[in-house]
């Protein structure tokens, strides 16, 4: 049996991941230090797969507990690194707090490898990278543009690091690219825990028809777009968990073209705000309170992928259409409010 570490594996995209690799018959190691998830997640993990994931609670950030986790593990088959801190404002107000996390945990969880031998790294990056593509759908080759805040300026340094690192050592990686992970298992007991006000436009929709928020603020509506509103490439979040146990296959296969290897993770259409919000209406059957306002400083006007180097490359492809996003995020919702009660 191969065993997987995942870092952040008892976040968002991690649970769901961990969930897709038990499936296909991999151990697991979660390390998270849980700031920002809970230890039950792995309780619900164990419900839906019958496999409660080995855990330790660990600060990647720090190099000695990191080094002597790895001393501890090093027959590891390979490593999903989810961990880091994901909030654009929070990393605006503080962007050290970002370098330091992000950064630091990256570099430690790579010279753990190195020293331990563990040769494959599947990292997760994000779109932010492009900025405001000059064309659409924006494929691998797009030039990365300046970073317009902190978080999105350490997944390009994170990058650079991993690239940089695969150069001076045996340890091979796969950065996938996420475009808008959203909605959650179709169990509905693992999915997207904000802290605060969200950032994101799914749960602040279903924070608002919950009635956690009074009103959904649409950034923006005079865009060159066609209903006015921002697009985005939505995908569901289990798509995404299966793109990285594909990855891991990959490396694991050894069938990977470079040591380096980046693929876009989208569905590959440009979705408005307003047809999101049309989509949970639907699915949901509740009325959104919701208005439009000025845009926010910061959000690009549309950007999707262009996904034909995964869908070839990797043979994967995203099969979730934007009504069963919309709806698990809203039964998700519901088993917040229930768990509350
Ligand atoms: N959700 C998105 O929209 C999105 C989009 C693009 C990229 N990403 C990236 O995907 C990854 C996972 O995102 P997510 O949405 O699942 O976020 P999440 O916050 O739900 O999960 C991240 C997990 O990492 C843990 N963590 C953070 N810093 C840590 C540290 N120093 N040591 C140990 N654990 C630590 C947190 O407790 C959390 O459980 C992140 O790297 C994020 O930047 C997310």
């Amino acid at each position: 049996m191969k065993k997987i570490l995942v870092t952040g594996g008892t976040g968002y995209i991690g649970s769901h991941t961990v969930v897709e690799l038990q499936r296909k018959g991999y151990e697991v190691l979660i390390v998270d230090n849980l700031s920002n998830s809970r230890l039950d997640v792995l309780d619900n993990i164990e419900t839906i797969s019958g496999i409660r994931p080995a855990f330790e609670q660990l600060d990647l950030a720090d190099g000695k507990l990191t080094a002597e986790f790895f001393q501890r593990n090093p027959s590891l088959d390979g490593v999903i690194h989810f961990a880091a801190f994901k909030a654009v404002g929070q990393s605006v107000a503080d962007p050290l707090m970002y370098y330091r996390n992000n950064l630091y945990s990256l570099v430690n969880v790579l010279q753990g490898m190195k020293d331990n031998n563990i040769q494959n790294l599947v990292f997760s990056s994000s779109c932010t990278v492009y900025g405001q593509p000059e064309q659409l759908p924006v494929n691998e080759k797009a030039p990365i543009q300046k970073a317009w805040s902190p978080y999105g300026n350490t997944k390009q340094m994170s990058e650079e690091i991993i690239e940089f690192t695969v150069k001076s050592c045996d340890v091979k990686a796969i950065a996938l690219r996420y475009f808008n992970p959203i909605g959650a298992h179709e169990s509905a007991l693992i999915g997207e825990l904000p802290l605060g006000t969200p950032n994101n436009l799914m749960p602040f929709v279903t924070q608002t028809a919950i009635g956690i928020r009074e009103c959904l603020s649409v950034f923006g509506g005079d865009y060159d777009t066609p209903d006015g509103t921002a697009v985005r490439d939505y995908i569901h979040v289990v798509d995404i968990a299966q793109a990285h146990v594909v990855a891991v296959e990959r490396m694991l296969g050894d069938k990977g073209k470079s040591n380096f290897e980046i693929f876009n993770l989208g569905t590959g259409n440009g979705l408005s705000v307003l047809e999101v919000i049309n989509s949970f209406e639907k699915t949901s059957g509740q009325k959104l309170n919701y208005k439009i306002v000025d845009r926010r400083s910061g959000d690009v006007e549309k950007v999707w992928a262009d996904t034909t180097f995964a869908n070839q490359e990797l043979g994967w492809k995203a099969l979730k259409g934007l009504d069963e996003m919309t709806l698990s995020a809203w039964k998700w919702e519901l088993r917040l409010a229930e768990i509350k009660k």
